[in-house]
């Protein structure tokens, strides 16, 4: 009886001094690239709107250039709940899910208005809980851009990718893109893209051009093709058990300001697009490439076998929705 009294005034001392030294909860959000990028200004909007509207309950604190974690270990890291949020590349959820795959398929969208459309209509939406089983939440897509294709040597048609090293990210989608050009696809980090573009081990890569500026890529690759032949979107992911352990109003008042950074995030992708290109363009490092539509027309048709190559695991009906984007 005394050890159950000693324990019971033990547990209300602990739980007291809880209460009076209440401590916000911890939101580490991780990221892999430069805080002046589209995914860099978003996350720093949202921890400014959590301290301006949270403040004392919820401090988020952001971790760019991969310093806490690289895209390939953040998810690991989420659901062992060193890290609270993340928002990688749609092309690096492969492991979880082969349902996002479809944004990598090449030449799907025509331009990110048509990508908006798809995300936002009921498909997208769906897809945004394709990775529940797995314990994580799709809490929103954000926008990066259209992929650009940066070589050492000149690309103007597919023939001369043949032989050539990309770096590409973890999925194997861009790894059957660069197949059916006869190229070598490898899945790299982000983090060690520049290296091995400056030391040659690898010939090219295709990113945004936010990224190939941001990252300096352009001083090291000479020539860089206005293919638009792809998507580089983000999802903005959390885990399930961190997210459902929040209080109901703190949960909804994350999500505004979550939903109102992504807005802001969307604008700047849409900015930086424009600017980016155009410093790069004008830098005098990198020659932009621009194609013929004949030339443009070479690549669609070297890359479009892969749609054929993905139907059964992405679904033809999914494809369709996002062909229908376009219009
Ligand atoms: C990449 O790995 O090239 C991109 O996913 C990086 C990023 O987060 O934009």
């Amino acid at each position: 009886m005394r050890l159950i009294s000693a324990a019971v005034a033990t547990l209300a001392l602990t739980v007291g001094a809880q209460v009076a030294t209440a401590a916000p909860v911890e939101l580490k959000f991780s990221h892999v690239v430069a805080e002046n990028t589209p995914k860099g200004q978003m996350a720093t909007k949202f921890r400014d709107l959590v301290a301006e509207r949270l403040g004392g309950k919820v401090e988020v604190k952001v971790y760019p250039n991969s310093q806490l974690f690289g895209d390939n270990k953040v998810l690991e890291a989420m659901l062992l709940g060193d890290v609270q949020m993340a928002a990688p590349s749609l092309s690096k959820f492969n492991k979880y899910t082969t349902a996002l795959q479809i944004f990598d398929l090449p030449f799907l969208f025509k331009d990110m208005a048509a990508v908006e459309k798809f995300q936002q209509g009921p498909a997208g939406q769906k897809l945004l809980g394709s990775l529940e089983k797995k314990g994580l939440v799709g809490l929103g897509y954000l926008h990066n851009g259209m992929k650009q294709l940066s070589a050492s040597d000149p690309l103007r048609v597919p023939a001369d990718a043949a032989g050539k090293k990309f770096r590409i990210m973890a999925s194997d989608v861009l790894s059957a893109q660069f197949e059916a050009l006869d190229a070598v696809p490898l899945k790299k980090p982000f983090s060690e893209v520049f290296t091995l573009l400056q030391t040659r081990a690898i010939d090219g890569q295709e990113n945004t051009w936010s990224n190939i500026y941001s990252k300096k890529f352009f001083e090291v690759q000479p020539f860089i093709t206005e293919s638009n032949h792809g998507v580089l979107d983000y999802l903005v992911v959390t885990s399930k058990e961190f997210w459902m352990g929040l209080d109901d109003s703190t949960r909804t008042e994350l999500k505004k300001a979550l939903d109102e950074a992504i807005a802001y995030g969307n604008k700047v992708a849409g900015d930086k697009a424009e600017e980016d290109k155009k410093a790069i363009a004008e830098s005098g490092r990198s020659e932009v490439l621009s194609l013929t539509d004949a030339e443009r027309q070479q690549w669609v048709e070297a890359m479009k076998p892969v749609w054929k190559q993905f139907e059964g695991e992405i679904g033809a009906d999914l494809i369709e929705a996002a062909v229908q984007s376009n219009n």
